[in-house]
């Protein structure tokens, strides 16, 4: 599959279950104490920068419910998302708000225009082999000091750098954090703290979630 096909193939996916989504997950926020603390670490991070810390984008934004959560936090946000039923249901939802259809590898925005980006599990569905150029596009983006703030499922343990899992919607990828984080580093991203959250015992997929912040160096 080229990167277009992974592309075309993750947009009409959500496109199917755009609505679904949205309804399951508006306030997917409200049981996440520890996910809303490292939302606010990071909108801190980015108002730090000075005169309001600049645009932030929310890139695989979904329906633009965690695109609303930074803008209440006092940041500058707005979202990209491949899927244009997504992108409808989230200028619908947050008519406030600027909500654009586009690609994580291939954004429209200037070098170094962003103080922070925020990739909310949307990198989960990129293949690693194609992630170096999603990591080199959020580095193209982001003014130096500028702060991100990426969330994904990591591996069953260090040995494992990537393991594929069969998500509802299509593939998807899990990551050795360690490993993740190199590879962030090798764009110029670089760590400057994770949570590492383990999965309750009710949770379909006993996968630990990881929240990590970078900065543009
Ligand atoms: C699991 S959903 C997460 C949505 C939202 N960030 C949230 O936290 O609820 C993944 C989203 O990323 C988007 N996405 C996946 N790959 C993308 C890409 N290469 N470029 C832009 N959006 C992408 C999908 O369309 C989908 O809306």
């Amino acid at each position: 599959m080229t990167e277009l096909d992974t592309l075309q193939a993750t947009r009409e996916a959500y496109d199917a279950i755009a609505s679904t989504y949205a309804r399951l997950f508006h306030d997917t926020l409200g049981d996440r104490p520890w996910e809303r603390a490292l939302l606010g670490a990071f909108a801190e991070l980015v108002r730090s920068r000075g005169e309001g810390g600049g645009e932030v984008a929310d890139l695989g934004c979904g329906p633009g419910h965690v695109t609303a959560h930074l803008h209440g936090l006092g940041l500058r946000a707005f979202g990209v998302d491949a899927s244009p039923v997504m992108i409808g249901l989230a200028r619908e939802a947050h008519p406030g708000l600027r909500f654009e259809v586009g690609s994580m590898a291939a954004l429209d925005i200037g070098d170094g225009a962003l103080g922070g980006v925020l990739s909310r599990w949307s990198v989960i569905h990129t293949p690693p082999q194609e992630l170096p150029a999603v990591f080199a596009e959020f580095a193209r983006v982001l003014a130096p000091g500028g702060q991100l703030l990426i969330e994904f499922p990591a591996t069953d343990g260090p040995d494992q750098e990537t393991q594929a899992y069969d998500h509802t919607v299509a593939t998807a990828y899990r990551w050795s954090p360690d490993r993740f984080a190199a590879l962030l580093r090798e764009h110029g991203l670089r760590e400057s703290a994770r949570l590492v959250s383990e999965p309750k015992p009710t949770d379909r997929r006993q996968f630990q979630e990881v929240q990590l912040l970078a900065y543009k160096a």
